[in-house]
């Protein structure tokens, strides 16, 4: 290129990218500017739509925090709920700490003073509304205030897996439970129970003739469970707006059968941008450690879900370790939990004793639907993370003890290598209870 031709390239050249900088402002792709510091871990896939927190002039929005996270605080019975810090009773708690307000405890922007959980306070804090526990309780004398939620023992929010009552329910179990296996899934939706349709077969597949496809596609499909449940092609590919076909049928088409796993992969870290009308997310935009061949692949249903044979045992392991690589990820293959995930899915050993991925990250939760206990597959995998003893009813305790689990997730090595070893820590609250229940004995033997 010579320099006039150059020179005249720039010229046309330089309008067109002022221009496009220009509306990609707008469109808020650089209100960034504006934005005091970066966000927290759990929101940094959404930091850029201020409105979801903020109100125009930049004040925190009052049901802001709840209206995402209410109804997950509602579930795990909060200790510490609003309501509580409402009564008069303890008004003279709340002079200290606002408990009323969530950003007393959880501030945003702030990276230099954010510690896990998106919590912007001192560790010792349950101090200022606790000073009384060591005189009340014998077993608490002498422990320091940064002890109570770091030892493994007590949660701000969620104490479902450590309250006294729990704990005591579970006192002797052995660390291997006798019959170790997770629940089988059950699917019955309002589909299945209203469309009672015959198995199809690979000459009923009802794509109109105008669509071309490979016979893999067809073949995939005829051995799908959808098959099995007689689901079409049209079931997913009709828009439900133009009755059209759909190339790339999205959430909304398996929604109308799979209600309760689009709602939970909406409110989960993997579905939250695109809950909110974002482009989906990829590991492009992870914190975390990721593959960088996969840095493209965009989070939806069929991102682990192969289509269109729509297997699970894909999706509970293989699909996981393509996008993520991080220590502990790339740690599994190595633990006895991979041994156990091997043996079944090569048929060695009974449905639901292996430990996949999803074992732990996507558990299977029995609910109530139409009057009939059901399982079905939670695929919020932030509902079981952090704290971690959030994993210990739902997944753990099917195949472990209490204190073992407990015990094995305070071990952060254990943690790091995937579970490979005994836990190395010992969290007291059991023995506390076993102290608690003798002396309990004793003083009604006297
Ligand atoms: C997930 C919720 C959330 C999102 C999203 C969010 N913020 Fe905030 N922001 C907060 C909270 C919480 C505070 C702290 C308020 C406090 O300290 O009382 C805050 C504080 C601020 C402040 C005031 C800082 C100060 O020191 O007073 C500004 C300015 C701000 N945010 C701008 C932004 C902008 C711009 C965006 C979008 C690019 C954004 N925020 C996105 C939750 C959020
Ligand atoms: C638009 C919905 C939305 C709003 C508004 C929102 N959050 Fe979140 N928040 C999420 C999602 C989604 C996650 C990531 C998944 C998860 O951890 O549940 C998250 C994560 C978190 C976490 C971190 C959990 C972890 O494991 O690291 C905390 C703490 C939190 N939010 C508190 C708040 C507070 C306090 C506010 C109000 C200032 C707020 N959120 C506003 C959706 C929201
Ligand atoms: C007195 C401090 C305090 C207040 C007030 C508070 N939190 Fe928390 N929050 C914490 C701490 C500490 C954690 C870390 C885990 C724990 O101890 O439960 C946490 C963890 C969380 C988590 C992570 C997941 C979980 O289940 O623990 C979410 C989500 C969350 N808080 C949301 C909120 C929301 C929403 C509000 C307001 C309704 C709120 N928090 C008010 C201290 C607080
Ligand atoms: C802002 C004040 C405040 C802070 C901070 C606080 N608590 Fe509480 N906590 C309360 C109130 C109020 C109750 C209700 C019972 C009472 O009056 O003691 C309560 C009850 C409890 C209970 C009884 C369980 C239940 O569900 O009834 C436990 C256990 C507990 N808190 C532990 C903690 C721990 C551990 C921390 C620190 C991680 C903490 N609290 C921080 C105010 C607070
Ligand atoms: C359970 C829902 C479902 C059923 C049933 C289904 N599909 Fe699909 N199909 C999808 C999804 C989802 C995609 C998009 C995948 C993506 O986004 O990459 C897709 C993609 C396609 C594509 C375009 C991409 C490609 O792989 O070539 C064709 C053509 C197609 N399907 C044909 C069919 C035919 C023919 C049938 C019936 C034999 C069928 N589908 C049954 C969900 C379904
Ligand atoms: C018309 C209703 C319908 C639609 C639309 C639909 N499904 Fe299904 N799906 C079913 C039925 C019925 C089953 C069979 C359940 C069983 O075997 O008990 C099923 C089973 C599944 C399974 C379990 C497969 C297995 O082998 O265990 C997955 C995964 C799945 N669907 C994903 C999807 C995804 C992703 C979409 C959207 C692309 C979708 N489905 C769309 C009705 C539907
Ligand atoms: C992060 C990977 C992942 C994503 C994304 C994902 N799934 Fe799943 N899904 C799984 C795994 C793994 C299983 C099987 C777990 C098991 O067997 O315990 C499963 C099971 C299912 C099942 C079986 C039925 C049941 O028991 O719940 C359905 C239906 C399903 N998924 C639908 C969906 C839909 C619809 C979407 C999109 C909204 C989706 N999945 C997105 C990993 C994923
Ligand atoms: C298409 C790529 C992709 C697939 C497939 C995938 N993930 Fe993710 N995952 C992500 C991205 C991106 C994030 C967000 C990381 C971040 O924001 O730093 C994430 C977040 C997570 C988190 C939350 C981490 C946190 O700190 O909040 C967990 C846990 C997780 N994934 C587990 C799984 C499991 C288990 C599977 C398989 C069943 C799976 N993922 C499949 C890309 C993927
Ligand atoms: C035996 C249960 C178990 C198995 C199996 C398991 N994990 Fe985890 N994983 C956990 C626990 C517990 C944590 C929470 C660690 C913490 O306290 O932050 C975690 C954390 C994570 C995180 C978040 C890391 C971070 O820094 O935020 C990702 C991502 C993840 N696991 C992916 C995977 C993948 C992918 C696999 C399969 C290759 C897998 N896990 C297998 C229990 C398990
Ligand atoms: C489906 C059953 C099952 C589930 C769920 C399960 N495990 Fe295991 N786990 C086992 C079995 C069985 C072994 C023993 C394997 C062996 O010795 O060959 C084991 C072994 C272990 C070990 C010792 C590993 C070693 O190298 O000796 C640890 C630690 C462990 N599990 C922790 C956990 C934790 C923490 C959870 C919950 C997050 C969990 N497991 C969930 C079945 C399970």
């Amino acid at each position: 290129m010579n320099r006039k031709k150059l020179q005249w390239v720039l010229a046309a050249a330089t309008p067109l990218w002022l221009t496009f900088h220009f509306l990609a402002s707008i469109k808020g792709e650089k209100r960034n500017a504006f934005m005091p510091g970066d966000a927290s871990h759990g929101h940094h896939q959404i930091e850029l739509q201020c409105s979801v927190c903020h109100t125009p002039d930049m004040g925190v929005k009052h049901d802001a925090c709840a209206s995402c996270h209410q109804d997950e605080l509602d579930r795990v019975a909060d200790s510490h709920p609003i309501t509580k810090f409402l009564d008069p009773r303890n008004a003279d708690r709340v002079a200290i700490l606002d408990a009323r307000k969530c950003v007393s405890c959880h501030v945003e922007h702030q990276p230099d003073q954010t510690a896990p959980m998106g919590v912007t306070l001192p560790t010792d804090y349950c101090y200022f509304c606790h000073q009384d526990v060591a005189d009340e309780r014998p077993t608490h004398e002498g422990l320091p205030f940064d002890s109570c939620s770091t030892s493994g023992c007590h949660n701000f929010h969620d104490n479902t897996a450590l309250y006294e009552d729990f704990l005591e329910k579970h006192l002797d179990e052995p660390a291997f439970k006798l019959s170790p296996h997770v629940p089988q899934r059950q699917y019955y939706g309002k589909w299945s129970k209203e469309n009672e349709r015959a198995p199809l077969g690979l000459s009923e597949r009802d794509a109109p003739s105008s669509v071309s496809y490979s016979q893999d596609v067809a073949f995939e499909w005829s051995n799908s469970s959808h098959a099995q449940a007689g689901v079409n092609c049209l079931d997913c590919h009709q828009s439900q707006d133009t009755g059209t076909w759909l190339d790339k049928p999205g959430i909304a088409s398996c929604q109308t059968c799979h209600d309760y796993e689009a709602e939970t992969f909406l409110q989960s870290r993997h579905g939250m941008r695109l809950a909110q009308n974002l482009s989906p997310m990829t590991p492009a935009q992870a914190r975390l450690p990721m593959h960088a061949g996969a840095a493209h692949k965009e989070l939806s249903c069929v991102s682990c879900h192969d289509d269109h044979s729509f297997e699970t045992k894909f999706a509970a392991m293989d699909a996981c370790v393509s996008c993520h690589d991080d220590q502990h990820t790339r740690a599994y293959k190595e633990s006895k939990h991979f041994q156990l995930w091997v043996a079944e899915t090569q048929g060695q050993a009974e449905p639901g004793t292996g430990v996949s991925c999803a074992t732990c990250h996507l558990p299977r939760i029995e609910l109530t639907e139409f009057g009939e206990t059901v399982t079905k597959v939670l695929h919020n995998q932030n509902d079981v993370l952090r704290p971690n003893e959030k994993m210990i009813r739902p997944v753990c305790i099917q195949c472990h003890g209490v204190g073992f689990s407990i015990d094995a997730l305070a071990d952060p090595l254990l943690l790091k290598n995937n579970f490979q070893g005994m836990p190395n820590e010992h969290v007291e609250s059991i023995d506390m209870v076993i102290e608690k229940l003798s002396r309990v004995a004793a003083e009604r033997a006297k």
